[in-house]
Protein backbone atom coordinates (compact mmCIF):
# COMPACT_ATOMS: atom_id res chain seq x y z
CA UNK A 1 0.00 0.00 0.00
CA UNK A 2 1.31 3.70 -0.62
CA UNK A 3 3.29 5.50 1.81
CA UNK A 4 1.01 8.96 2.03
CA UNK A 5 1.91 12.31 3.01
CA UNK A 6 -1.33 14.48 4.33
CA UNK A 7 -0.03 18.13 4.41
CA UNK A 8 -1.43 21.39 4.75
CA UNK A 9 -4.43 20.02 7.66
CA UNK A 10 -5.55 23.32 8.87
CA UNK A 11 -6.22 22.38 12.17
CA UNK A 12 -5.15 18.48 12.60
CA UNK A 13 -6.64 16.52 15.93
CA UNK A 14 -4.11 14.43 16.82
CA UNK A 15 -6.42 13.15 20.44
CA UNK A 16 -2.56 12.29 21.47
CA UNK A 17 -2.41 11.88 25.08
CA UNK A 18 -2.53 8.90 27.89
CA UNK A 19 -2.57 5.89 27.13
CA UNK A 20 -6.37 5.52 28.26
CA UNK A 21 -9.80 6.55 28.27
CA UNK A 22 -9.99 10.12 28.59
CA UNK A 23 -12.04 11.66 31.64
CA UNK A 24 -13.12 14.58 33.40
CA UNK A 25 -11.37 17.43 32.40
CA UNK A 26 -8.44 15.36 30.06
CA UNK A 27 -11.66 15.07 27.35
CA UNK A 28 -11.23 18.61 26.51
CA UNK A 29 -7.98 18.20 25.08
CA UNK A 30 -8.26 17.03 21.50
CA UNK A 31 -4.43 17.60 20.51
CA UNK A 32 -5.01 20.82 18.43
CA UNK A 33 -1.83 21.14 15.90
CA UNK A 34 -2.67 23.66 13.21
CA UNK A 35 -0.48 23.48 10.43
CA UNK A 36 -0.57 19.77 10.69
CA UNK A 37 0.37 16.74 8.99
CA UNK A 38 0.38 13.36 8.49
CA UNK A 39 1.99 10.34 7.48
CA UNK A 40 0.90 6.90 6.71
CA UNK A 41 2.45 3.62 5.77
CA UNK A 42 0.89 0.01 5.32
CA UNK A 43 -2.02 1.59 7.02
CA UNK A 44 -0.73 2.70 9.72
CA UNK A 45 0.22 5.93 11.41
CA UNK A 46 3.92 6.72 11.48
CA UNK A 47 4.41 10.30 12.16
CA UNK A 48 1.32 13.28 13.02
CA UNK A 49 1.64 16.57 13.88
CA UNK A 50 3.54 19.88 13.41
CA UNK A 51 4.43 20.19 9.04
CA UNK A 52 7.56 20.66 9.79
CA UNK A 53 8.76 18.40 12.21
CA UNK A 54 6.36 15.45 10.36
CA UNK A 55 8.43 15.85 7.21
CA UNK A 56 11.57 15.62 8.41
CA UNK A 57 10.58 11.82 9.29
CA UNK A 58 13.17 10.18 6.75
CA UNK A 59 10.78 7.91 4.64
CA UNK A 60 8.41 11.38 3.94
CA UNK A 61 10.58 11.92 0.79
CA UNK A 62 9.02 9.07 -0.75
CA UNK A 63 5.84 9.60 0.09
CA UNK A 64 2.31 10.57 -1.97
CA UNK A 65 1.53 13.62 -1.30
CA UNK A 66 -2.52 14.71 -0.06
CA UNK A 67 -3.31 17.93 0.11
CA UNK A 68 -6.06 18.53 2.98
CA UNK A 69 -6.84 22.43 1.28
CA UNK A 70 -6.75 23.46 4.90
CA UNK A 71 -9.09 22.10 6.10
CA UNK A 72 -9.76 19.48 9.81
CA UNK A 73 -8.13 16.49 9.58
CA UNK A 74 -9.12 14.21 12.70
CA UNK A 75 -9.13 10.23 13.54
CA UNK A 76 -11.96 8.53 11.93
CA UNK A 77 -15.52 8.23 14.16
CA UNK A 78 -14.86 5.06 16.15
CA UNK A 79 -18.86 4.19 16.77
CA UNK A 80 -18.98 1.71 19.76
CA UNK A 81 -22.61 1.11 20.32
CA UNK A 82 -24.77 -0.36 17.34
CA UNK A 83 -27.59 -2.77 15.84
CA UNK A 84 -26.73 -2.60 12.17
CA UNK A 85 -27.89 -6.09 11.05
CA UNK A 86 -31.15 -6.51 10.20
CA UNK A 87 -33.74 -6.55 7.71
CA UNK A 88 -36.50 -3.57 7.32
CA UNK A 89 -37.02 -0.33 8.99
CA UNK A 90 -40.19 0.10 11.80
CA UNK A 91 -42.06 2.68 10.58
CA UNK A 92 -45.10 1.37 11.63
CA UNK A 93 -43.99 1.56 15.18
CA UNK A 94 -42.83 4.57 14.28
CA UNK A 95 -46.21 5.96 13.51
CA UNK A 96 -47.69 4.42 16.43
CA UNK A 97 -45.04 6.42 19.35
CA UNK A 98 -45.96 9.62 17.54
CA UNK A 99 -49.79 8.54 17.92
CA UNK A 100 -48.47 8.30 22.10
CA UNK A 101 -47.64 4.38 22.18
CA UNK A 102 -44.95 4.04 24.13
CA UNK A 103 -41.51 2.24 23.32
CA UNK A 104 -42.80 -0.34 26.03
CA UNK A 105 -46.21 -0.89 25.07
CA UNK A 106 -45.12 -1.54 21.57
CA UNK A 107 -42.56 -4.02 22.92
CA UNK A 108 -45.53 -5.63 25.25
CA UNK A 109 -47.69 -5.91 21.94
CA UNK A 110 -45.11 -7.68 20.17
CA UNK A 111 -43.90 -4.68 17.98
CA UNK A 112 -41.05 -3.27 18.65
CA UNK A 113 -37.49 -5.77 18.82
CA UNK A 114 -39.59 -8.80 18.48
CA UNK A 115 -40.98 -7.47 14.83
CA UNK A 116 -37.59 -6.70 13.89
CA UNK A 117 -36.69 -10.65 15.35
CA UNK A 118 -39.19 -11.74 13.04
CA UNK A 119 -37.66 -10.50 9.68
CA UNK A 120 -34.03 -11.51 10.85
CA UNK A 121 -35.19 -14.99 10.99
CA UNK A 122 -36.97 -14.85 7.47
CA UNK A 123 -33.78 -13.22 5.80
CA UNK A 124 -30.99 -15.11 4.24
CA UNK A 125 -27.36 -14.74 5.58
CA UNK A 126 -26.24 -13.00 2.14
CA UNK A 127 -29.10 -10.54 2.53
CA UNK A 128 -28.34 -9.33 5.59
CA UNK A 129 -24.69 -8.98 4.66
CA UNK A 130 -25.73 -7.25 1.90
CA UNK A 131 -27.93 -4.42 3.40
CA UNK A 132 -25.03 -4.19 6.21
CA UNK A 133 -22.56 -3.23 3.37
CA UNK A 134 -24.86 -1.25 2.12
CA UNK A 135 -25.28 0.79 5.69
CA UNK A 136 -21.36 0.29 5.52
CA UNK A 137 -20.91 3.30 3.23
CA UNK A 138 -23.12 5.21 4.60
CA UNK A 139 -21.11 5.33 7.78
CA UNK A 140 -17.77 6.06 5.51
CA UNK A 141 -19.47 8.69 3.77
CA UNK A 142 -20.13 10.75 7.31
CA UNK A 143 -16.46 10.04 8.66
CA UNK A 144 -16.99 7.09 10.68
CA UNK A 145 -13.94 4.08 10.16
CA UNK A 146 -14.68 1.56 13.02
CA UNK A 147 -18.54 0.60 13.67
CA UNK A 148 -19.54 -2.36 16.32
CA UNK A 149 -21.95 -4.63 14.75
CA UNK A 150 -24.72 -6.07 17.67
CA UNK A 151 -26.50 -9.34 17.20
CA UNK A 152 -29.79 -9.33 19.68
CA UNK A 153 -32.50 -9.51 16.41
CA UNK A 154 -32.31 -13.66 16.35
CA UNK A 155 -33.08 -14.90 19.61
CA UNK A 156 -32.36 -18.23 18.72
CA UNK A 157 -28.47 -19.86 18.70
CA UNK A 158 -29.52 -20.34 14.99
CA UNK A 159 -30.41 -16.50 14.00
CA UNK A 160 -27.89 -15.10 16.43
CA UNK A 161 -24.72 -17.16 14.59
CA UNK A 162 -26.44 -16.14 11.21
CA UNK A 163 -26.44 -11.77 12.24
CA UNK A 164 -22.80 -12.49 13.43
CA UNK A 165 -21.33 -14.75 10.26
CA UNK A 166 -23.23 -12.00 8.02
CA UNK A 167 -21.34 -9.62 9.78
CA UNK A 168 -18.49 -11.55 9.36
CA UNK A 169 -18.88 -11.80 4.98
CA UNK A 170 -19.99 -8.12 5.08
CA UNK A 171 -16.68 -7.27 6.75
CA UNK A 172 -15.34 -8.54 3.11
CA UNK A 173 -17.49 -6.04 1.06
CA UNK A 174 -16.31 -2.73 3.20
CA UNK A 175 -13.95 -1.42 4.40
CA UNK A 176 -15.33 -0.37 7.12
CA UNK A 177 -14.07 -2.45 10.48
CA UNK A 178 -16.58 -3.94 12.50
CA UNK A 179 -16.42 -5.56 16.07
CA UNK A 180 -19.04 -7.95 16.38
CA UNK A 181 -21.00 -7.88 20.06
CA UNK A 182 -23.50 -10.94 20.56
CA UNK A 183 -26.71 -9.55 22.27
CA UNK A 184 -28.47 -12.57 22.96
CA UNK A 185 -30.16 -11.46 25.78
CA UNK A 186 -31.92 -8.86 23.88
CA UNK A 187 -35.58 -9.68 24.52
CA UNK A 188 -36.73 -12.72 25.29
CA UNK A 189 -37.99 -14.66 22.49
CA UNK A 190 -41.56 -15.06 22.06
CA UNK A 191 -41.83 -18.83 21.98
CA UNK A 192 -40.66 -19.12 25.28
CA UNK A 193 -41.90 -16.04 26.54
CA UNK A 194 -42.73 -18.01 29.75
CA UNK A 195 -39.22 -19.74 29.91
CA UNK A 196 -37.32 -16.98 30.68
CA UNK A 197 -35.01 -18.86 32.63
CA UNK A 198 -34.83 -21.92 29.77
CA UNK A 199 -33.85 -18.62 27.51
CA UNK A 200 -31.20 -17.12 29.58
CA UNK A 201 -29.81 -20.58 30.71
CA UNK A 202 -29.16 -20.95 26.07
CA UNK A 203 -27.92 -17.57 26.17
CA UNK A 204 -25.09 -18.66 28.69
CA UNK A 205 -24.85 -22.14 28.09
CA UNK A 206 -25.10 -22.72 24.67
CA UNK A 207 -25.03 -19.09 22.58
CA UNK A 208 -21.94 -17.39 24.25
CA UNK A 209 -19.89 -20.34 23.94
CA UNK A 210 -20.62 -21.28 20.55
CA UNK A 211 -19.97 -17.59 19.57
CA UNK A 212 -16.85 -17.65 21.27
CA UNK A 213 -15.99 -21.13 19.86
CA UNK A 214 -16.14 -19.89 16.08
CA UNK A 215 -14.72 -16.29 17.37
CA UNK A 216 -17.70 -14.42 15.57
CA UNK A 217 -17.40 -11.82 18.66
CA UNK A 218 -15.36 -9.57 20.77
CA UNK A 219 -18.00 -8.79 23.44
CA UNK A 220 -21.60 -9.86 24.93
CA UNK A 221 -23.94 -7.44 25.68
CA UNK A 222 -27.30 -7.46 27.71
CA UNK A 223 -30.42 -5.57 27.66
CA UNK A 224 -30.46 -4.75 31.88
CA UNK A 225 -34.15 -3.43 31.62
CA UNK A 226 -37.96 -4.16 33.31
CA UNK A 227 -39.41 -5.92 31.24
CA UNK A 228 -36.39 -7.70 29.29
CA UNK A 229 -33.40 -8.87 31.94
CA UNK A 230 -32.68 -8.37 35.21
CA UNK A 231 -29.89 -7.12 37.19
CA UNK A 232 -29.18 -10.81 38.66
CA UNK A 233 -29.95 -11.98 34.82
CA UNK A 234 -27.00 -9.36 33.67
CA UNK A 235 -24.97 -10.49 35.82
CA UNK A 236 -25.16 -14.27 34.84
CA UNK A 237 -24.70 -13.23 31.39
CA UNK A 238 -21.11 -10.92 32.33
CA UNK A 239 -20.22 -14.23 34.01
CA UNK A 240 -20.82 -16.60 31.02
CA UNK A 241 -18.89 -13.93 28.89
CA UNK A 242 -15.65 -14.28 31.37
CA UNK A 243 -15.80 -18.04 31.39
CA UNK A 244 -15.91 -17.65 27.67
CA UNK A 245 -13.23 -15.39 26.95
CA UNK A 246 -15.64 -12.38 25.83
CA UNK A 247 -15.30 -8.82 26.76
CA UNK A 248 -18.99 -7.76 28.46
CA UNK A 249 -20.66 -4.13 27.26
CA UNK A 250 -24.53 -3.63 29.01
CA UNK A 251 -26.98 -1.84 28.08
CA UNK A 252 -28.14 -0.04 31.32
CA UNK A 253 -30.54 2.15 32.88
CA UNK A 254 -31.78 3.25 29.47
CA UNK A 255 -35.62 3.35 30.68
CA UNK A 256 -35.14 2.88 34.24
CA UNK A 257 -32.70 2.16 36.92
CA UNK A 258 -31.85 -1.15 37.48
CA UNK A 259 -29.01 -0.59 39.81
CA UNK A 260 -26.66 -2.61 36.91
CA UNK A 261 -23.47 0.01 36.48
CA UNK A 262 -21.99 -0.72 39.89
CA UNK A 263 -22.11 -4.37 38.58
CA UNK A 264 -20.73 -3.13 35.51
CA UNK A 265 -17.63 -1.52 37.02
CA UNK A 266 -17.01 -4.03 39.08
CA UNK A 267 -17.28 -6.54 36.45
CA UNK A 268 -14.73 -4.58 34.16
CA UNK A 269 -17.43 -4.24 31.61
CA UNK A 270 -15.90 -2.11 28.87
CA UNK A 271 -18.53 0.05 28.78
CA UNK A 272 -21.65 0.69 29.95
CA UNK A 273 -24.17 2.10 27.60
CA UNK A 274 -26.97 4.67 27.76
CA UNK A 275 -27.19 5.55 31.53
CA UNK A 276 -30.85 7.87 31.32
CA UNK A 277 -31.23 7.22 34.85
CA UNK A 278 -27.84 7.06 36.51
CA UNK A 279 -27.68 8.40 40.24
CA UNK A 280 -24.84 10.23 41.61
CA UNK A 281 -23.44 6.72 43.12
CA UNK A 282 -23.62 5.35 39.35
CA UNK A 283 -21.37 8.42 38.53
CA UNK A 284 -19.08 7.92 41.22
CA UNK A 285 -18.88 4.46 40.34
CA UNK A 286 -18.11 5.20 36.70
CA UNK A 287 -15.20 8.01 37.31
CA UNK A 288 -13.54 5.20 39.77
CA UNK A 289 -13.46 2.07 37.24
CA UNK A 290 -12.36 1.84 34.04
CA UNK A 291 -15.79 1.40 32.37
CA UNK A 292 -16.10 4.18 29.44
CA UNK A 293 -19.72 5.34 29.61
CA UNK A 294 -21.32 5.37 26.18
CA UNK A 295 -24.02 7.20 25.82
CA UNK A 296 -26.45 7.55 22.77
CA UNK A 297 -28.10 10.73 22.61
CA UNK A 298 -29.93 9.89 18.85
CA UNK A 299 -32.46 7.33 20.95
CA UNK A 300 -32.83 10.38 23.71
CA UNK A 301 -33.91 12.33 20.36
CA UNK A 302 -36.00 9.90 18.47
CA UNK A 303 -37.98 8.36 21.62
CA UNK A 304 -38.14 11.70 22.68
CA UNK A 305 -36.84 11.32 25.77
CA UNK A 306 -34.85 13.22 28.18
CA UNK A 307 -31.07 13.24 27.83
CA UNK A 308 -28.57 11.14 29.80
CA UNK A 309 -26.70 13.69 32.19
CA UNK A 310 -23.60 14.04 30.58
CA UNK A 311 -22.38 17.03 31.99
CA UNK A 312 -22.61 15.26 35.84
CA UNK A 313 -20.45 12.48 34.34
CA UNK A 314 -18.05 13.92 32.71
CA UNK A 315 -17.89 17.02 35.97
CA UNK A 316 -17.80 13.62 37.93
CA UNK A 317 -14.61 12.13 36.15
CA UNK A 318 -16.29 9.93 33.88
CA UNK A 319 -15.15 8.77 30.92
CA UNK A 320 -17.93 9.59 28.18
CA UNK A 321 -17.88 7.65 24.37
CA UNK A 322 -20.66 8.92 21.95
CA UNK A 323 -22.13 6.35 19.65
CA UNK A 324 -25.13 6.31 17.22
CA UNK A 325 -26.47 3.53 18.17
CA UNK A 326 -27.86 2.81 14.62
CA UNK A 327 -30.86 0.49 14.79
CA UNK A 328 -34.74 0.50 13.38
CA UNK A 329 -36.17 1.03 16.62
CA UNK A 330 -34.40 3.59 18.91
CA UNK A 331 -31.73 5.42 16.48
CA UNK A 332 -31.93 5.58 12.99
CA UNK A 333 -29.40 7.51 12.11
CA UNK A 334 -25.59 6.36 10.90
CA UNK A 335 -23.88 10.58 10.79
CA UNK A 336 -22.02 10.98 13.78
CA UNK A 337 -21.77 14.55 12.97
CA UNK A 338 -26.03 14.44 14.10
CA UNK A 339 -25.16 12.72 17.27
CA UNK A 340 -22.30 15.36 17.94
CA UNK A 341 -24.69 17.92 17.58
CA UNK A 342 -27.39 16.53 19.42
CA UNK A 343 -24.16 16.31 22.68
CA UNK A 344 -23.35 19.68 22.34
CA UNK A 345 -26.74 21.42 21.84
CA UNK A 346 -29.15 19.19 24.44
CA UNK A 347 -26.15 17.84 26.85
CA UNK A 348 -23.97 20.61 26.72
CA UNK A 349 -20.68 18.70 26.05
CA UNK A 350 -18.16 20.66 24.21
CA UNK A 351 -17.42 20.58 20.83
CA UNK A 352 -13.97 18.95 22.14
CA UNK A 353 -15.36 16.74 24.12
CA UNK A 354 -17.84 15.35 21.67
CA UNK A 355 -14.96 14.61 19.52
CA UNK A 356 -13.07 13.20 21.73
CA UNK A 357 -16.09 10.91 23.00
CA UNK A 358 -16.53 10.02 19.37
CA UNK A 359 -13.04 9.30 18.61
CA UNK A 360 -10.51 7.91 21.11
CA UNK A 361 -12.83 7.30 23.94
CA UNK A 362 -15.37 5.29 21.49
CA UNK A 363 -12.22 3.14 20.65
CA UNK A 364 -11.56 2.07 24.64
CA UNK A 365 -15.32 1.74 24.66
CA UNK A 366 -14.63 -0.81 22.37
CA UNK A 367 -11.10 -2.56 23.88
CA UNK A 368 -9.27 -0.70 20.47
CA UNK A 369 -7.95 2.27 22.55
CA UNK A 370 -4.70 1.16 21.70
CA UNK A 371 -4.31 0.70 18.30
CA UNK A 372 -7.60 3.40 16.97
CA UNK A 373 -9.08 6.46 17.85
CA UNK A 374 -5.97 8.88 18.02
CA UNK A 375 -3.46 10.01 15.09
CA UNK A 376 0.08 8.61 16.98
CA UNK A 377 2.48 6.08 15.43
CA UNK A 378 1.90 3.19 15.24
CA UNK A 379 -2.02 3.52 14.90
CA UNK A 380 -4.23 2.42 12.53
CA UNK A 381 -4.38 5.27 9.38
CA UNK A 382 -8.11 5.92 9.92
CA UNK A 383 -8.51 9.56 9.45
CA UNK A 384 -11.79 11.82 8.36
CA UNK A 385 -10.73 15.17 6.71
CA UNK A 386 -13.76 17.20 7.62
CA UNK A 387 -15.25 20.38 5.06
CA UNK A 388 -14.37 22.57 7.55
CA UNK A 389 -11.90 25.48 8.95
CA UNK A 390 -12.40 25.24 12.13
CA UNK A 391 -13.26 21.90 14.74
CA UNK A 392 -16.16 23.29 16.32
CA UNK A 393 -17.87 23.78 12.79
CA UNK A 394 -17.92 19.69 13.13
CA UNK A 395 -21.27 19.99 16.05
CA UNK A 396 -22.23 23.29 14.63
CA UNK A 397 -23.45 23.20 11.15
CA UNK A 398 -26.19 20.23 11.79
CA UNK A 399 -28.52 18.72 8.93
CA UNK A 400 -26.17 17.54 6.28
CA UNK A 401 -22.80 15.95 6.43
CA UNK A 402 -19.38 17.60 4.98
CA UNK A 403 -16.70 14.87 4.89
CA UNK A 404 -14.15 15.85 2.47
CA UNK A 405 -12.83 12.46 2.46
CA UNK A 406 -12.26 9.42 4.64
CA UNK A 407 -9.51 7.22 5.43
CA UNK A 408 -9.55 3.57 6.39
CA UNK A 409 -6.35 1.94 7.27
CA UNK A 410 -4.39 4.19 4.63
CA UNK A 411 -6.44 4.20 1.59
CA UNK A 412 -9.05 6.60 0.76
CA UNK A 413 -13.12 4.93 1.61
CA UNK A 414 -15.03 7.76 0.39
CA UNK A 415 -14.44 11.04 -0.81
CA UNK A 416 -16.73 13.85 -2.04
CA UNK A 417 -14.78 14.76 -5.10
CA UNK A 418 -13.73 11.62 -5.88
CA UNK A 419 -9.83 11.80 -4.74
CA UNK A 420 -8.16 9.00 -5.41
CA UNK A 421 -4.64 7.30 -3.70
O1 LIG B 1 -30.05 0.48 22.17
N1 LIG B 1 -32.34 -0.91 24.14
C1 LIG B 1 -32.19 -1.88 23.49
N2 LIG B 1 -31.70 -1.95 22.28
C2 LIG B 1 -31.73 -0.88 21.32
C3 LIG B 1 -33.01 -0.77 20.62
C4 LIG B 1 -33.27 -1.93 19.77
C5 LIG B 1 -34.55 -1.85 18.98
O2 LIG B 1 -35.51 -1.16 19.38
O3 LIG B 1 -34.54 -2.52 17.94
C6 LIG B 1 -31.23 0.44 21.89
O4 LIG B 1 -31.96 1.42 22.04
FE1 LIG C 1 -28.46 -0.35 21.85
Amino acid sequence: MARTLILNAGQLLTMAGPDAARRGREMSSVGLVRGGAVLVDDGQILAAGLHDIVLKHPTAGAAKILDAGGRVVLPGFVDSHAHPVFAAPRLTDFEARLKGATYQEIAAAGGGILSTVNGVRGAKQEKLASNLAHWAQRFIECGTTTLEAKSGYGLDLETELKMLRAVAAASAQTPLQFVPTLLGAHAVPPELKDRREDYLKRVCEEMIPAVARENLARFADVFCEQGFFSLEEAARVRESAARAGLGFKIHAEQLSRSGSVGMAVKGLAVSADHLDHVEAADIQALAGGQTVSCLVPGSNYFLNKAYPPARKLIDGGAAVALATDFNPGTCPCWDMRMILSIACTQMRMTPAEALVAATINGAWALGLGKSHGSLEPGKAADLVCYEAEDYREIPYYFGSTAVAWTMKRGAIAHSASGLKL
